[in-house]
């Protein structure tokens, strides 16, 4: 695990949009895993500023949530609607967001496995952090085996994700469709951002912490290439600040982001 620590959260999405651009020009058919979330705002503002060329990606959103169709705005089909797909030149069609709405959700999350399979596995997945260290909706106890599945929200996370629903935690649908912990650790590459002081504490844990179902993406140690962008108020909490940032500034794979 590599951890970049950047003056601000500009700076921090601005390198989160600089690697995946990276990624989409070495391979234009890059199969992308994406996030939502309030900091994965400003990297999909900047990533749709570079006009790359996303005409032969695939993507495979993390989550959605239970009972909400993806016409309505607090759906995270509306989401990336809104805030990237429209805006680049990604075919609509190969943008993929688990159907909360599905009939049958059993059914619905063996379809997005396989729909994973059948691209070939995930290039590069995005992710954030929620305060209780969930990564897509894995909340504490999730299994670091799980694969994609129905999960119920911590009344904490609820509360967190209120400010998309008019503020009211009640309005924010209490299940989920969620890419497990073992989904997510098979992509092949892993770019996790988190900023903002209400992050410290959880990401220091899930980082420089014991790997633990309790904080999900503490999982992440697991992987062998894996990255994690921060700012100053994120990267508050951590003990080795001045390793990272040497390994930021000296290590050649980075030259081209310092
Ligand atoms: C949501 C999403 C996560 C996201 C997290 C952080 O619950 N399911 O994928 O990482 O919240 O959100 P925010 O960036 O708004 O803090």
């Amino acid at each position: 695990m590599e951890i970049v620590i950047k003056s601000n959260a500009d700076a921090a999405a601005t390198l989160t949009a600089q690697l995946i651009a990276a990624r989409v020009r070495a391979k234009p058919d890059l199969v992308l895993g994406l996030a939502t979330g309030r900091t994965m705002e400003a990297v999909y503002t900047k990533l749709a500023a570079l006009e790359l060329d996303f005409s032969r990606c695939r993507s495979f959103n993390l989550d959605e949530y239970i009972g909400v169709p993806p016409t309505d705005k607090h759906s995270y089909r509306c989401y990336m609607d809104e805030r990237l797909f429209d805006k680049i030149n990604i075919v609509k069609t190969n943008t993929h967001v688990p159907d909360g709405m599905a009939p049958d959700l059993g059914a619905e999350v063996a379809r997005y496995e396989l729909l994973i399979k059948e691209a070939g596995g995930i290039d590069l997945q995005l992710l954030g952090i929620g305060e209780d260290g969930h990564i897509g909706f894995n909340e504490p106890l999730s299994a670091l085996m799980s694969r994609t599945r129905e999960k119920a929200l911590t009344p904490a996370t609820r509360r967190q994700n209120a400010g998309m629903f008019g503020g009211d935690p009640d309005r924010v649908p209490k299940r989920a469709l969620t890419m497990g912990v073992g989904t997510i650790l098979e992509a092949r590459e892993i770019v996790l951002l988190a900023t903002g002081p209400d992050k410290a504490a959880i990401l220091a844990k899930a980082v420089e912490g014991s790997i633990s179902a309790m904080i999900s993406a503490s999982a992440i140690q697991l992987h062998p290439r894996c990255k994690v962008v921060l700012d100053q108020d994120a990267a508050g909490a951590l003990t080795q600040r001045d390793y990272y940032d040497w390994v930021f500034q000296n290590e050649p794979e980075w030259q081209a982001y310092r």
